[in-house]
């Protein structure tokens, strides 16, 4: 039996566990720490996902035989450095390769060098510099923070006013601490955005289809941007001729890059991008699954995923083939009100059963915890509910059926989640 160990607690990470626990393999699986869906599939382990020594002395102690990361920043801090140096076979880019998203100043250089279609860009440390350049430039603009601030760190500015309260945020105050040391300042594009995300062992690059997330909390998009409200799969905007370029001009540029930069990039690698005239414009590099447009695709992949992890960590990609479900899968997210700024917690959620019996559709969790014989609130994004369909309609259909069984004391969901792909 393979002891499998995931980290992390998000709707995410269960949705890993979920598929992980179909696997044809038998195995024990771990999570750290996990939350209470998790805990039906999996035992958890109290370590935090940042607890990098805990997590090493827990896989070395238990002999786990593989161990794929969620979150990005136990992946930046050197976690698979520190599993490596132990010879602990795990899933995700080194503290070298993870730079891709720790650092957006070495992203942009780094596509810059290897020419990956990106917005202009200019790079700051000091506010005053950064102050004239947008006075001179003019708006609409991009600010961003150089390192991780939780999705918290990118400002799209309209106007001046609003740039340089961006500027004075980050440089001046220091908002984001280390992280806004200091910013990019980016070329505003507009356009559709879509999320592509691949598996790699840092040769063979296996692309996930196109899937597309929800920022903004409110319908319409409208409102501030959150850790993403739902998403699907597959996105229209993700036609066959635009995936061709996606993977000629963005991610094998990337993948020899990285290996060029001797920062050989393995595990999963997920662009943010911006498409424009059918043209894919990358916005962002992430070194990790997304949440949540993981519970969607994971829905959709037919295949084992634990033969993929094992093929990356072992570098064996190339002998793999990964089926796809030819339909569609919706994630609503199920939130806190007052997410994505203040909100309770605690609150007893009912109906997970019988959202759960509806015909092809899942319920991950993310900020829930076990509190007196219930499950209960613990976080701002609660619930992904997740379900398959022939179509796009039918999967918002079966999922939104599921959603009507689920009450809180402050439930909070978008009702639009999927429609910009009706719209195409
Ligand atoms: P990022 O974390 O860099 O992907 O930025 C977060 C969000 O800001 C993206 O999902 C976009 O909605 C928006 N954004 C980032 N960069 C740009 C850009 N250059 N032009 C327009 N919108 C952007
Ligand atoms: N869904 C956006 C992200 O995972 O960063």
């Amino acid at each position: 039996m393979k002891k499998i160990l995931v980290v992390g607690s998000g709707g995410r990470e269960h949705s890993l566990v979920w598929k992980l626990s179909a696997s044809s393999t038998r195995s024990k699986i771990y999570c750290a720490p996990g939350n209470a869906g998790i805990a039906r599939q999996a035992e958890c382990i109290p370590v935090k996902a940042e607890d990098i020594a805990g997590l090493t002395n827990f896989a070395r102690q238990e002999s786990v035989d593989l161990t794929v990361v969620g979150p990005e920043i136990p992946l930046t801090m050197g976690i698979v450095d520190s599993f490596r140096e132990h010879g602990l076979l795990i899933v995700g880019p080194d503290s070298q390769a993870a730079a891709l998203e720790g650092s957006k100043v070495f992203a942009k250089d780094f596509m810059k060098k290897y020419n990956i279609p990106t917005g202009d860009y200019r790079v700051f440390d000091s506010p005053d510099e950064a102050r004239a350049y947008v006075r001179k430039h003019g708006t609409p603009l991009t600010v961003k923070a150089d390192g991780l601030a939780a999705g918290k760190g990118v400002f799209v500015v309209m106007t001046e006013e609003e740039a340089l309260t961006a500027i004075e945020t980050i440089l001046d105050r220091k908002a984001f601490g280390a992280a806004g040391k200091r910013i990019v300042v980016e070329e505003f594009l507009q356009g559709e955005e879509a999320s592509f995300i691949v598996f790699t062992d840092g040769t063979t690059i296996l692309p996930m289809p196109f899937s597309q997330d929800h920022k903004a909390v409110y319908d319409g998009d409208k409102g501030p941007n959150t850790g993403g409200m739902g998403a699907y799969s597959p996105a229209p905007v993700g036609t066959p001729e635009v995936h061709e370029k996606v993977m000629k001009k963005i991610m094998m540029p990337a993948i020899e890059g990285m290996a060029t930069e001797g920062r050989k990039y393995q595990g999963i690698l997920y662009a943010g991008l911006m498409i424009i005239n059918g043209d894919p414009w990358v916005l962002e590099f992430n070194v990790r699954f997304g949440d949540p447009e993981t519970q969607p695709l994971l829905m959709r992949m037919k295949s084992d995923l634990l033969p993929v992890l094992e093929a990356i960590g072992n570098g064996s990609l190339h002998k793999t083939r990964i089926e796809w479900d030819a339909g569609a899968a919706v994630c609503v997210v199920m939130a806190s009100s007052g997410y994505p700024g203040r909100y309770e917690k605690g609150k007893i959620i009912s109906g997970l059963e019988e959202a759960e019996s509806i015909n092809d559709a899942q319920v991950f969790h993310a900020g829930t915890a076990r509190s007196g014989g219930h499950i209960v609130t613990n976080g701002g994004r609660v619930l992904g509910v997740t379900a398959l369909g022939g179509t796009i309609q039918k999967a918002i259909d079966h999922t939104y059926k599921a959603v009507a069984k689920i009450n809180w004391d402050g439930v909070y969901y978008r009702r639009d989640i999927g429609h910009k792909a009706l719209k195409q």
